[in-house]
């Protein structure tokens, strides 16, 4: 068991959650972890947003079953794996672009770190509907830059990275065909050891797996297309999923403020 240190808010959708996980130390830019919350739950990818010492915290979007289990009632994770998939490939590039949405922000953070150490100029341009920014205070910290902006847009950059949703690394890729691009690929994942193939990516005609080859690759090379009709095979299961979650969630409150009662 990992206990869960702390749960921070910072929107309806977005908090930070903190555990004890010795072994994610040794984590690399860019690497991330699988979570469990209990025996009977889904296991989750989450990158790792930052290390300190035994002390790991991920930005977690609450999107479904799995997210809004974590958010309401994990005090403690029954299994983490990690840290898992091959780090990115920190090195001086010169000036880097990093487009994020959603909880892309935290893999964004993480590598941008590392590339900071490296001498990188570093620029973040976020995707938000409604302006919201999680981690703002760090990240204004962190990059040269930050935009939050409603549609990627042109950069004149020496490396793109983008992360957070394939959609998103697709536009911006049609946008700026010739730079250098680096994405994380967002696929489902089931084991993360390279078994069960649902993470599987087609980069370059090939078979690769998001888990263990990934999840970052050259975004020019990568099917996107093929990615995206594979992100909605299972919608209507995570609905039902969500929806008998929150009737789980209701009965459980209702019996707590019937007991304080
Ligand atoms: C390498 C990697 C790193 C990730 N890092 C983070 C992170 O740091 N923070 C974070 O909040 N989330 C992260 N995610 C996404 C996170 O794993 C999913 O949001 C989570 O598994 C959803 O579980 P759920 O049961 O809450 O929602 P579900 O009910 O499983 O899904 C809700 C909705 O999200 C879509 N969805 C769920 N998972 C994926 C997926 N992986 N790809 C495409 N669509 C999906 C579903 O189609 C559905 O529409 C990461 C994913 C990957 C592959
Ligand atoms: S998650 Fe099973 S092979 Fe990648």
């Amino acid at each position: 068991m990992y206990p869960v240190l702390k749960k921070e808010p910072l929107s309806k959708d977005y908090f930070i959650l903190s555990v004890r996980a010795e072994h994610l130390q040794r984590a690399q830019a860019g690497q991330f972890a699988l979570l469990q919350h209990t025996e009977l739950s889904e296991l989750i990818p989450l990158s790792i947003l930052e290390v300190n010492g035994e002390e790991v915290s991920f930005l977690v979007k609450v999107v479904g079953r799995s997210t809004l289990e974590l958010k309401e009632e994990a005090q403690q994770i029954s299994y983490i794996a990690g840290p898992l998939g091959k780090p990115f490939p920190v090195k001086n590039y010169g000036k880097v672009a990093c487009f994020g949405i959603g909880w892309g922000i935290a893999p964004l953070y993480n590598v941008a770190k590392f590339l900071r150490a490296e001498g990188n100029s570093l620029e973040l341009y976020f995707l938000s509907e409604d302006g919201f920014l999680p981690l703002r205070e760090r990240l204004d910290a962190l990059f040269d830059r930050v935009e939050v902006l409603r549609e990627p847009k042109r950069v004149d950059a020496d490396l793109i990275i983008s992360a957070g949703g394939n959609r998103l690394s697709r536009d911006v890729l049609k946008l700026n065909p010739e730079t250098p691009h680096i994405a994380m690929v967002n696929t489902h994942m089931l084991d993360a050891v390279g078994l069960c193939l649902v993470c599987r990516v087609l980069v370059d005609g090939s078979i690769k797996l998001a888990c263990s080859d990934g999840p970052w690759f050259d975004a020019q090379k990568v099917d996107w297309e093929n990615l995206i009709i594979r992100e909605d095979l299972f919608v209507e299961q995570e609905r039902l999923a969500l929806e008998e979650y929150q009737k789980l969630l209701r009965r459980k409150n209702l019996r707590k403020t019937s007991s304080e009662v």
